[in-house]
């Protein structure tokens, strides 16, 4: 028997609709499938690639602040929760953690991760949950009047536009029993190290951005050449941002959930936005979202920040 396509009527739609606009774009969300989110993986130990490791040792080196910041019984919900290697820091040194909600869209990764944080830390009882964490977030009977402490590490917030970052950040100081947000977010730095960041020379984020348009004749019945394109990263210093492009490198033209797009030589497919931070503008997201900043830890080269946020009152 053959292997089944699979169809992902959501991946086909959206790509069909980001494709349809003057800048074609894709959702940076669907990058992490199986292979993308190993790929993503692969970048956060790269030489190039600061975040995570930066962010790793602001932890770290913060831990015992960290843990007198934790309410008693406090119900950790990690938004995005990939491979949750910062969380295990946090299990390990912060002692108040009664429970842990991990969410992510990636169903496959979550019910692997969480099943081995289970088994590792046996007395915090984990509540996973399969959800887009730009969706409206419902809590199980169980969490819902627990104390909760928000975790959104890696400055995956930096992927969202400003105005859609706020909102998020609105909408967890909503939570039910919210009393704190623990937020990573990438500071600004010398356009070089962010470029190199984003276009390793092992080519490990070209393969993670190119996966994408893989994904699409995986899933979406595309129709795609993907040698047809080149990863790209580019700095808008307008927006403080990174971007990732895909450019077509000739002219190309493919079918995707069934409409046919045709792409000029030079032209290019807008995949993510990373957005890199001021201290200022943090403060002023928070203050605009319901927060206050309580403590700010940042690592001596001041490459990344991770703040924890407690409601305004
Ligand atoms: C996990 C979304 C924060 O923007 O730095 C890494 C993803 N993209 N290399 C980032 C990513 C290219 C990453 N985030």
């Amino acid at each position: 028997m053959n292997k089944p396509i699979r169809n992902n009527t959501l991946l086909g739609a959206s790509a069909r609709a980001g494709l349809s606009t003057a800048q074609k774009t894709l959702e940076a969300k669907w990058f992490y499938d199986h292979a993308g989110s190993a790929l993503f993986e692969e970048i956060t130990f790269l030489p190039e690639y600061y975040p995570t490791r930066t962010e790793t040792k602001i932890l770290q080196d913060n831990i015992a602040t960290i843990s007198r910041l934790f309410p008693d019984g406090a119900a950790l919900v990690e938004l995005g929760s990939g491979a949750s290697t910062k969380t295990r820091l946090l299990l390990d040194g912060v002692d108040q953690i009664g429970g842990y909600v991990p969410l992510d869209i990636s169903g496959e990764f979550l019910l692997e991760t969480a099943t081995i944080l289970a088994e590792d830390f046996p007395s915090i009882p984990v509540h996973p949950v399969v959800a887009d964490f730009m969706e409206p977030m419902t809590f199980t009977p169980k969490t819902q009047d627990m104390p909760k402490v928000a975790f959104f590490p890696g400055s995956t917030l930096g992927n969202l536009e400003s105005d859609a970052a706020v909102d998020l950040m609105a909408r967890v100081s909503h939570w039910p029993n919210v009393k704190g947000f623990l937020l990573g977010v990438d500071l600004v730095k010398a356009v070089d190290r962010l470029i190199a960041a984003y276009d390793d020379a092992a080519g490990v984020t070209a393969a993670f951005n190119l996966n994408l348009l893989h994904r699409l004749n995986r899933e979406a019945g595309a129709t795609i050449d993907v040698s047809a394109f080149l990863h790209e990263a580019r700095w808008n210093a307008r927006t403080s941002r990174i971007e990732m492009h895909l450019v077509a490198q000739r002219a190309t033209r493919f079918f995707v959930d069934g409409k046919e797009f045709s792409m000029r030589f030079g032209e290019s497919i807008h995949t993510e936005s990373s957005h890199k931070y001021t201290f200022e503008r943090i403060e002023q997201m928070a203050e605009r979202s319901g927060w206050t900043a309580k403590e700010v830890f940042v690592d001596e080269c001041q490459d990344f920040a991770v703040v924890y946020l407690e409601p305004a009152i």
